[in-house]
């Protein structure tokens, strides 16, 4: 397993490519409302990315048919848009982006509520969000990659909520998926030690009931087995010395 440092002008693309979806997730939240399409938010992100003179990476990546991964409710992630799947009021809707800009990539995800939701769903996406930062308070230079995984996974599960162990988070750069793989519930191990300049995509999946998952017979659709709602959240995220640089999150604090 290699994990690429990038060096300074990689991390000034990477940047970019995660200010630019940052700027694409901003305009698909502000279209969430309840009688729009799946397809329709596929639809504007893609002519957002390409309007930025970006690629959709998720595109035909290993055949997957869409730009933005749209998955509601009881869907987990790799939901696929379409055009009879309409938001009603009490959704949630997780939208998985990403871009690629000058060869380097960016992937991020939000979980948003569709009008008014119950205050069990809000939870869930609160407290998905809030693992993710969680996560990124060990991801700087000396801790261990696997520091960030159990203090998600420990969060998420302290809420009686089941942390997805089927899927996990990963490296980016000139590839979508680069190593390490980053899981969201504690291991056995300690990972590999965090260097300034590697690039990660942390990405918590939680669902409100038990952690497992199956797959639609789309063969991209993740959905919970026992039928609970889950939630997603994911940034890009910059390895430094000191705090974490979230490239596809420009304003945050813990
Ligand atoms: N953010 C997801 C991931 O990191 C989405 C990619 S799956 C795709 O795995 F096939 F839709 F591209
Ligand atoms: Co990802």
């Amino acid at each position: 397993m290699s994990v690429s440092v990038k060096t300074e002008r990689e991390i000034e693309l990477m940047r970019k490519a995660g200010h630019l979806l940052e700027q694409v997730h901003n305009e698909l939240a502000e279209m969430i409302r309840p009688g729009i399409s799946t397809l329709d938010i596929d639809q504007a992100g893609e002519k957002l990315i390409r309007k930025m003179g970006c690629i959709p990476n998720f595109l035909n990546y290993n055949g997957y048919p869409a730009s933005i991964c749209v998955s509601v409710n009881e869907e987990v992630v790799h939901g696929i848009p379409n055009r009879h799947r309409i938001l009603q009021e009490g959704d949630i809707v997780s939208l998985d982006a990403g871009l690629i800009y000058k060869g380097y990539h960016s992937d991020a995800a939000r979980t948003h509520a569709v009008g008014q939701i119950s205050p069990e769903a809000q939870k869930l996406i609160e407290v998905t969000r809030q693992s993710f930062f969680e996560g990124i308070k060990f991801a700087k230079a000396g801790h261990h990659l696997y520091e960030i995984s159990a203090a998600i996974g420990n969060y998420a599960e302290s809420f009686g909520y089941g942390v997805v162990t089927d899927l996990v988070g990963h490296g980016i750069g000139t590839h979508l998926h680069e190593d390490p793989q980053i899981p969201n519930f504690p291991q056995k191990r300690r990972g590999i030690r965090l260097v300034p300049g590697m690039t990660l995509a942390i990405e918590p999946m939680i669902n409100m009931g038990r952690p497992d998952v199956a797959w639609l017979d789309d063969d991209w659709t993740v959905v919970t087995q026992d039928d609970s709602w889950s939630a997603h959240y994911e940034n890009t995220v910059l390895i430094t010395e000191g705090e974490p640089e979230l490239l596809t999150l420009t304003d945050w604090k813990q």
